[in-house]
C-alpha cells in the first residue's frame, strides 16, 4: 500500500524524458493509478507500458496534445470511463522556443503560450467539474524560476507563459477551495535531462549550476519529489501556492 494508493492521477506530457514521467513513475510506485497523457504517441504507450510492469499499477496511455481542448476532453472522458473519477491532475506540458521579442513571429508565441499556459486552462477546465462533484482534487500546474528571473536566453513568451500560469493558480484555487480542491504551482529551477543538452551548450547549464548553492544541477526527480507533496495528504492546508524548487538559484 503506497501513499498515493486507490488514488487516479493524470500527468501531462508524461512521456519523455523530464519531470513528467518521473511524476508519473513517482505516482505509480507510490500506488495511484496513472494516466500516461502526452503528444507523442508511441512514447506514451512505451511509457504506459513500462510503468504497469515496474509498479504493478493500472495505468492508461493517452495521446494528447494539451493544445487542444477536444483532446484533453477525450483524455478525460476516457480517464472516467475506465476508472469514474480523478484525484490528481498535473499539468506539466510545457515548452520553448528561445528568441528575443524583436524577432518572435506570432506562429511561434501562439505555439509557446498555447503549450505552456492554454494548456493548463483546458485540462482544469475539463477535470474540475468531476473534482468538485467528488468534493476532492489536487491540482499541481508547471510554473519555472524564470517567471521571477525574466529569463535571458529564454524566450519572452516561455516566461509571460510560466507567469500566467501563477496567477492562473491562484486565480483557480480561489473558485474551487470550497470543493476541497488544492490548486497548486511549481516552479523549477533547472531539471537536467538528457533532451535539454540537444538545446543548450554546456556553458548554458554551468552557468546555472555557479547559481545553484546547494552546488549540483535539479534532476526531474527532485522536482516530482515536490509535486507529490503537493499532491499529498501532508499539503492539505497548502493552495494558490507555488513552490520554488531550484536549489538556491532563486530564492522565494
Ligand atoms: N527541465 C527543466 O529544467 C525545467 C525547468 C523549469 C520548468 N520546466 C517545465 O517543466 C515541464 C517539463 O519539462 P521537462 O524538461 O522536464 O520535460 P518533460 O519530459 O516532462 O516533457 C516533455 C514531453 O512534453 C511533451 N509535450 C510537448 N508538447 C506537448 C503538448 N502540446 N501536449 C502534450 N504533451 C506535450 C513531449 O511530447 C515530451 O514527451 C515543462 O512545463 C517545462 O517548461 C522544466
Amino acid at each position: 500500500m503506497g501513499e498515493f494508493s486507490g488514488k487516479v492521477a493524470v500527468v501531462t506530457a508524461a512521456a519523455g524524458v523530464g519531470i513528467g514521467q518521473a511524476t508519473a513513475r513517482s505516482l505509480a510506485k507510490e500506488g495511484a493509478n496513472v494516466v500516461v497523457s502526452d503528444a507523442h504517441a508511441k512514447r506514451t504507450a512505451q511509457v504506459a507500458n513500462e510503468i504497469i510492469n515496474e509498479y504493478g499499477v493500472k495505468t492508461l496511455g493517452i495521446q494528447c496534445d494539451v493544445r487542444v481542448p477536444a483532446q484533453v476532453e477525450s483524455m478525460v472522458n476516457q480517464t472516467l470511463r475506465e476508472w469514474g473519477r480523478i484525484d490528481i491532475l498535473v499539468n506539466n506540458a510545457g515548452i520553448d522556443k528561445p528568441s528575443p521579442v524583436w524577432e518572435m513571429d506570432d506562429e511561434s508565441w501562439n505555439l509557446i503560450i498555447d503549450t505552456n499556459l492554454k494548456g493548463v486552462f483546458n485540462c482544469c477546465r475539463a477535470v474540475i467539474p468531476t473534482m468538485m462533484k467528488q468534493k476532492y482534487g489536487k491540482i499541481v500546474n508547471m510554473s519555472s524560476v524564470l517567471a521571477w528571473l525574466g529569463g535571458k536566453e529564454e524566450g519572452v513568451a516561455y516566461v509571460t507563459a510560466k507567469a500566467g500560469i501563477q496567477g492562473l493558480t491562484r486565480a483557480v484555487a480561489r473558485q474551487v477551495g470550497k470543493f476541497n480542491i488544492n490548486v497548486n504551482a511549481v516552479a523549477p529551477g533547472l531539471a537536467h535531462n538528457p533532451f535539454l543538452d540537444k538545446l543548450q551548450p554546456p556553458e548554458y547549464f554551468q552557468k546555472i549550476r555557479s547559481q545553484e548553492i546547494l552546488g549540483r544541477d535539479g534532476t526531474p526527480q527532485d522536482m516530482a519529489n515536490a509535486i507529490l507533496f503537493l499532491c499529498s495528504e501532508k499539503a492539505g492546508f497548502i493552495t494558490g501556492s507555488c513552490l520554488c524548487i531550484s536549489g538556491g538559484w532563486f530564492m522565494y
